[in-house]
Order: C-alpha cells, then structure tokens, then sequence
C-alpha cells in the first residue's frame, strides 16, 4: 500500500496533454523527420533510434550499481564535448563526487553543468534558465515535489515529479533523460509507474560479475524497440563493444562437450552467443534445470522435448544452460543451439568447432523456420564459420549462403549431422 496525499486547492489532475485541440485529419498534420540530437556514442544512440529527439522524455531504468549514471555522464560528456549545454541534475552524488568521477572517464567539459538539486520546482527553474540541449535527472526516485507531502521515491511523488518534468521538456522542447532504479521486487514506485508516461524506456542490464552491459529498448515512441546497444565496464567507465560477437566468443573452449554457438537477431544486426550447457546425474527427486541467459521455461521446454520426442534419458539428470557474455537470449532461432549444446554435454560429444546452429524446435521435435537466415549467415561467415545447421528453407527463392549449410528437418537429423560422422 503507497500513501497518496492529495494536493488541495489545486488541479491535481496529470498535465501531459499539451493542448486542447480539435480533430483535423491527419494528412493535414505537420510531421517528419524529427531532429535528433547524438550523443556520439553509436552504441547508445542506435538504441535511441538516432539520438535523442527534442522534448522526448528518455527513462534510463536498471539495478543500482549497473553503470546508469556512468552511462549518461559519458553521453552527457560527449555533447557538451561537441560545444552543447548539458545539464546534469544530481540527488544522489555530490557535484565533487561527480567531478571526480567525471575527471576519470575524461569528460570535463566547462559546457557539462553539474546540478545537486532533489527539489522538482528548483530543478525546473534551473531548466528554464539554462535551456541545456540534455537534462539528465539521476535519479527520479531522489527527486520530490513540495506540493505532496509523502517522502521521495513513493509513487505518489515519483509520478508527480514525472509529470512536471515531462510537461517541462515539452514546452522547452529540451530532450530529458531520467534515470530510474529497479528494486529487486520491482513494486514501489519502480520505473514501472512512469512506462507509459514518458517516450522511451531503455533498460540496462549486467549479468552478475560478468562486464558486460546490454542497453535494450523496451519502448521507443521515436524508433525500433529491437536494437540493443553492448558496452563493457572497465576503469574508464564504459567502452562500446562494437563487434560483440567477435567479444562474446572470444573465450570459446575449444572441442568442448556442451558448447555451441547460435546466431540471435538483436534488431538489423546479427549476434554470435555461446550457449553452454552442462548435464550431470542427479540427486534430486526432482532435477533442477537451471538456465542463465535463457528462459527457465523455454530451458525445461526443450528438455522435455529432447527426452519424449529424441529418446534422451534426461529426467534423471540436472540442466544448467549458460549464455557466455552475460547476454539474454529472447529468441526461438536459439532454440536447436540449445538443445544441441544439452545433447553435447550430456553424450559428452563436442560440436564441430566451426559450426553454428539456427532454428526453432516445435513441440513434436521439427526444426522451424527462422527470420533472416542469409543475414545470420553471413555474420557467423564473416567470423570464421564454416558450417551452419539450418531450418530447411522452403519456397523456391533460396538465395546462396555465406558458408556450407546443412538443412535439418528434424531434431535427429540435427544430431545425425552434429555427432554421429567422424
Ligand atoms: P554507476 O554508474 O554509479 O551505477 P548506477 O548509476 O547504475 O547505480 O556505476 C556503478 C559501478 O560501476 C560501480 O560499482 C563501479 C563501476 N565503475 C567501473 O567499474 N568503472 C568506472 O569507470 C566507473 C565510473 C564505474
Ligand atoms: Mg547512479
């Protein structure tokens, strides 16, 4: 239960509507391309959808300690680098703390204007004085308003705080970031409240110990919710990551039982991931399936599959599936890899070294079709890969592969090509 005081004499009600206009037909609307402001870093302004767009309302949301405010300092730096105002609000760091760390990731700019500010009211004073061409607020959750008497952070507040901050970047037409923490449970006044107030809503995520970070959009008013942006935390901050793949499977073993790598689509571009599995007997009346990277339920899916439909003994035996790389795959294309690395592991076979495997795997064991073959292909070619195991390609159009490609209908045929030569 959030306590939520109400304002009195005053309309409480949400100010995001920016007029009160009538209906006109919408080919008699204004609209284009609307001008973007980059922030220099591609791997962010890809996930933005091209940069920041004036008067958009960006909300940056992750687990404490992911590198959010590292993230937005380095943007922040890049702009004011290129001679625009940037302002940056903080409540939770002092403006030395800040510098300091601005100091070790090389961004100070005399452009950069450093705010320690939690009052919404003041902090709108400050926007519209400064007109900054960004205004990063870090964090939503330590601002408050002094029109509602509940502590900041609650959701009263939070959504308050929003709401103001929204109607101000609008009419200034000034492009705001706000940063806002996920707690583990997700609830109290979470990002979750302001989703569906602001334009775009990208996520930040680090798996455990692992340094890589993947930006991901989950809403973008002005552009794809696909692409994903990969950097690494490292003692100058944050460093894209531009050829992931290359990056991910760096530390690939070699001839390993349990290791394969599969091809992801993160929006128009291809990924490389390797997927490990490790199969060992059990103690458990119940065998745990335990899957990092990867949907639990899609893990206990395919094994559930491999048992009744291939003929594999699995329901004694405990599952961990691992992404390497600390990334999240969300696809089925990932779906053969997977199975392919359980039955490596299990048989104690290694895939071929230079194989990747695509395809999702149906209910009754069949390999299904995946979008984007050729572009998959092409990325696994460009890195050295010889062989791909693929869903078969129906239609009469099959354009040529990247490299030598195995259509496999089934399951078994998958095994038969991965396991049983040589
Ligand atoms: P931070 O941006 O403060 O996280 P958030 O704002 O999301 O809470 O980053 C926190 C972590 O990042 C911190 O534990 C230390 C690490 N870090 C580095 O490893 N290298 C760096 O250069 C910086 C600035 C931070
Ligand atoms: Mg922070």
């Amino acid at each position: 239960m959030a306590e939520e005081v109400e304002a009195s004499g005053r309309d409480v009600r949400p100010r995001l509507s920016l007029t009160t206009a009538s209906p006109v037909p919408i080919d008699s609307v204004a609209g284009g391309e609307e001008p973007r402001q980059r922030t220099g870093i591609s791997e962010f302004d890809r996930v933005l959808g091209g940069g920041f767009v004036a008067g958009s309302v960006v909300l940056v949301a992750g687990d404490p300690g992911v590198g959010k405010s590292t993230l937005l300092l380095q943007a922040a730096g890049r702009l004011a680098a290129g001679g625009a105002t940037v302002l940056y609000v903080s409540g939770e760091e002092s403006p030395g703390q800040i510098s300091l760390r601005a100091r070790r990731l090389g961004v100070m700019e005399k452009d950069l204007l450093l705010l320690a500010e939690t009052n919404v009211e003041a902090i709108l004073g400050h926007l519209e004085a400064t007109r900054p061409a960004l205004c990063v607020i870090d964090s939503i959750q330590t601002c408050y308003t002094s029109t509602l008497t509940s502590a900041p952070g609650s959701v009263g507040q939070v959504r308050e705080v929003a709401a103001q901050l929204i109607t101000a970047a609008k009419r200034l037409a000034v492009p705001l970031a706000l940063v806002g923490h996920v707690t583990k449970d997700g609830a109290v006044a979470g990002p979750r409240v302001l989703e569906h107030m602001v334009d775009v809503v990208l996520a930040f995520e680090g798996e455990g110990a692992s340094p890589y970070r993947i930006l991901r959009g989950a809403k973008n008013r002005f552009g794809s919710t696909h692409e994903i942006g990969v950097f690494e935390m490292g003692g100058e901050g944050l460093r894209e990551v531009l050829n992931p793949s290359a990056t991910f499977l760096a530390q690939r073993p070699v001839d390993q039982p349990g290791s394969v790598v599969v091809v992801t689509m993160e929006g128009t571009r291809p990924i490389l991931l390797e997927v490990q599995a490790l199969v060992s007997p059990s103690s458990m009346a119940l065998p745990r399936r335990m899957a990092t990277g990867l949907d639990p339920n899609r893990l206990a899916l395919l094994a559930a599959i491999l048992e009744k439909r291939a003929g594999f003994a699995l329901h004694d035996q405990d599952i961990y599936l691992n992404v390497a790389g600390g990334v999240r795959i969300e696809e089925p294309a990932s779906d053969l890899g997977v199975a392919c690395a359980i039955i490596s592991s299990f048989r104690s076979r290694p895939v071929p070294f230079e194989a990747v495997c695509l395809g999702e795997v149906g209910l009754t064991g069949e390999v299904r079709t995946v979008p984007q073959v050729e572009a998959r292909c092409k990325e696994a070619a460009s890195l050295g890969f010889k062989q791909a195991i693929i869903p078969p390609r129906t239609g009469s159009d099959k354009p040529g592969l990247a490299l030598k490609a195995v259509e496999v209908a089934t399951l078994e045929d998958a095994f038969a090509v991965l396991f049983e030569k040589g």
